[in-house]
């Protein structure tokens, strides 16, 4: 439990603290004069563009008539480098419209938090702030026709039109009174999204959110946890929301160091996972035992006969243990999780040894049992760092076999998403679309490739003339 004292400085003396925070945030520090996250292939972009009828090698389908856009991080000015966090960066989305086999534009546009207004000499965008906290970086997505931008940890999601600008911070009409989470999962049975939300302002409650196919808010459930724990994802099956309740926690010493992210690897919280019945309340939580870990993201979980939940994962070792610049574990795997209800446990079994993250289904198998899963290769032996893996891979999860589809040299991929041909097709029948960065040219291209002939190159590369640093998180909207 954070200790009392600890609690009356968050809720009473926040201001005090972040000018302590502010004060050690702008001070140079000794031999970190670099920052891994500000150079290479991440040295932020400097302008916002719109270009149009973009190039394209080979054919776009005809039936994909939407937004392909992705969010990461890039500062609107130059940060310090010795405190400057890859999670911490100003949100940029870059997106690609394609209609009727054309890319129309490119657009590349900042969330607009305060500091980015102020940055470009703009009047503060419109809604309400959660304090101090507007910066959302992490995901965006379409629901209910609209298109939001969403962070974890407290800011409130981002409302944009249909061409990337800001048009309100928006906490969903006003339906929503806690965080939000930059992962939400669209239950495809009730068009429900459900998250684990979590606030960094308080280290002993997380919430079970939900937003229904209207974009309201219709529950926010208090779950009770300790050390203000980061739950970056969550998974959704028939019965329950699976809470990762894992060791990097809130970390008041990092924060006042001036560091711009305050979480680190807590050897004194205890991992667990909880399985959470969607209507339940916190005395419901099935809380089951795992080896200390840290999980990202999920592909997807889903209810087994035997009354077990199977939930496959790309696994960390530790996380935010040494670096204070971006993720830093020593291995990450991908790995299926048997989690026991009965038992109150966890199986962890190995799927793929080779360094893998952002797992990504077929989404209309949310929740369900489901065959195939695609991932990004990580580097061997160092991590985000340094992009330099040129491989998506696709798991068939029954067969127990991966393809791999590789770009070629110095292209290196992000987070790919999967579209399906139709509404009605079979799993994994469609594309995979996601950015490449040419390290060789300086450049990019929306790769567009057959799922189902996962290493044939690309039916379509859609050329943007400059490099989109990568990013975290991209998803299809297609036009309503
Ligand atoms: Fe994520």
């Amino acid at each position: 439990m954070a200790s009392p004292v600890e609690t009356v400085i968050r809720k009473s003396v926040t201001q005090g603290i972040m000018k302590i925070v502010e004060f050690n945030r702008s001070r140079p520090r000794m031999g970190q004069k670099t920052n891994t996250f500000l150079t290479g292939i991440h040295t932020p972009v400097e302008a916002e563009m719109t270009l149009e009828n973009l190039a394209v090698t080979g054919e776009i389908p005809a039936a994909l008539n939407g937004r392909y856009l992705r969010i990461g991080p890039n500062p609107v000015a130059k940060p310090n480098p010795a405190t400057y966090h890859w999670f911490s960066g100003d949100g940029m989305i870059h997106g690609v419209s394609l209609k009727d086999g054309k890319a129309l534009w490119y657009r590349n546009r900042w969330v607009r938090s305060n500091a980015v207004s102020a940055a470009l000499g703009e009047a503060p965008a419109p809604g309400p702030r959660r304090g101090t906290q507007d910066n959302a970086n992490t995901n965006v997505i379409g629901h209910n026709g609209n298109t939001w931008a969403l962070v974890e940890a407290g800011a409130w999601p981002v409302r944009l039109n249909d061409e990337l600008d800001t048009l309100a911070h928006d906490p969903f009409g006003g339906t929503l009174k806690n965080s939000f989470s930059a992962h939400p999962h669209l239950d495809p049975e009730t068009g429900e999204m459900h998250a684990i939300t979590y606030y960094a302002l308080d280290p002993a409650t997380i919430h079970h959110t939900v937003v229904d196919a209207s974009g309201k808010v219709i529950r926010e459930e208090p779950i009770k946890v300790e050390h203000g724990p980061s739950i970056h994802d969550c998974a959704v099956t028939k019965q329950y929301v699976v809470i990762m309740d894992l060791p990097v926690t809130f970390s008041m010493k990092t924060l006042l160091a001036g560091q711009s992210f305050p979480y680190r690897w807590n050897t004194a919280h205890k991992a667990r996972i909880g399985l959470m019945p969607r209507h339940g309340s916190n005395d419901d939580v099935i809380w089951c035992d795992v080896e200390p870990c840290y999980v990202f993201h999920p592909c997807n979980a889903y209810e087994a006969d035997d009354g077990t939940v199977i939930m496959d994962v790309s696994v960390h070792d530790t996380m935010f243990a040494d670096s204070m610049q971006g993720p830093d574990s020593e291995k990450v795997t991908f790995e299926r999780w048997i989690i026991d209800p009965a038992a109150r446990k966890v199986t962890r079994t190995t799927l793929d040894e080779a360094p893998q993250e952002f797992p990504r289904p077929d989404e209309r198998f949310i929740g369900k049992k489901y065959r195939y899963a695609y991932t990004m290769a990580l580097p061997e032996n160092h991590g985000f760092e340094v992009f330099d893996q040129t491989k998506l891979y696709k798991h068939d999860l029954d067969a127990g076999t991966r393809e791999v589809h590789d770009f070629g040299p110095g292209r290196v991929p992000g987070e790919f998403v999967f579209i399906p041909r139709t509404d009605d097709a079979p799993e994994g029948d469609g594309w995979l679309m996601g950015y490449v960065v040419d390290t060789n040219t300086d450049t990019t291209d929306l790769a567009i490739i057959d799922a189902m002939n996962f290493t044939a190159p690309p039916v379509a590369l859609v050329h943007v003339p400059h490099r989109i640093p990568p990013g975290f998180h991209g998803n299809w909207a297609p036009a309503e």
